[in-house]
């Protein structure tokens, strides 16, 4: 596994990479678990080249908090990476990522409003300028997004669509643990006090209930609400825990 740290590096490599080569991208911001680890797999089934990159994004935390106490585990990512036969770890820098100090964003102005977008202002312009940057600079034939975060692959894949990007960007399936919670780095940050207590939202969310009867179990069971909301044939959630924000989303099936 090559680490490259650079984004003129980066470049340089992909330029001697050959087209028949195809090269799959998974973006991460570290703190790597299975859900990264299973969007990797398919990056190398699908792919003969692997691009994993890490980098905390700083732009996409609306709350300073959140990203101060976003967990970093570099040594372990490095070394899950390499078991994972990734080809370049790409690990730039902020000043290297954002020479413009970010005077330059990517912003949509429909989808990016609502749900996360509305709790979260500024968040999906950090999220969209950082993956189009970082598109550019690797510029894979495919580049994969976990579906926990739905909404943000929706934008991600319609921004592709609306620059004319050459990548294909593919959603995976959201990686759950035994009791159906979405595996997040944010979990992380729980005491193993509160990650059992955690375990109350996948049960409560998944239960065949409307949303405000799910609003109202989830408060009983002491969650802070920020919303349940069903839109386009999906159910999305956000709350908090402790303080720790947890998302997830389900297809409507009846
Ligand atoms: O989903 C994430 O981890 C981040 O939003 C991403 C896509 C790596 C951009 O920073």
């Amino acid at each position: 596994m090559q680490i490259v740290k650079t984004a003129e590096e980066f470049k340089a490599i992909r330029k001697s990479i050959a087209d028949t080569q195809s090269i799959g991208f998974v973006p991460t911001m570290g703190n790597l678990h299975d859900g990264h680890a299973s969007l990797l797999a398919k990056a190398k089934l699908e792919n003969t080249l692997t691009v994993l990159s890490i980098f905390i994004n700083p732009t996409q935390f609306n709350n300073p908090e959140d990203f101060k106490h976003y967990p970093k585990s570099l040594d372990h990512d490095i070394t899950l990476a390499e078991a994972l036969n990734t080809d370049y770890l790409f690990l730039p820098n902020n000043r290297d990522i954002y020479p413009d100090n970010y005077n330059y964003k990517i912003t949509e102005s429909e989808l990016s409003r609502i749900l996360e977008g509305k709790f979260r202002p500024g968040h999906f312009e950090g999220v969209l300028t950082i993956v189009l940057k970082l598109l550019l600079i690797t510029k894979p034939t495919r580049a994969y997004f976990g579906e926990k975060d739905y909404q943000q692959f929706i934008l991600v894949k319609n921004m592709a669509q609306a620059f004319f990007l050459d990548t294909q960007i593919i959603g995976c399936e959201t990686i759950r643990n035994e009791n159906k919670l979405p595996l997040s780095s944010r979990n992380n940050r729980f005491t193993a006090e509160q990650f059992e207590k955690v375990q109350n939202f996948p049960k409560i969310f998944h239960d065949n209930l409307s949303p405000e009867e799910i609003t109202a179990e989830l408060m009983k069971a002491g969650f802070e609400v920020e919303y349940i909301q069903d839109y386009h044939s999906r159910r999305f959630a956000a709350v908090k825990f402790g303080g720790i924000r947890l998302i997830d989303n389900v297809e409507i099936t009846s």
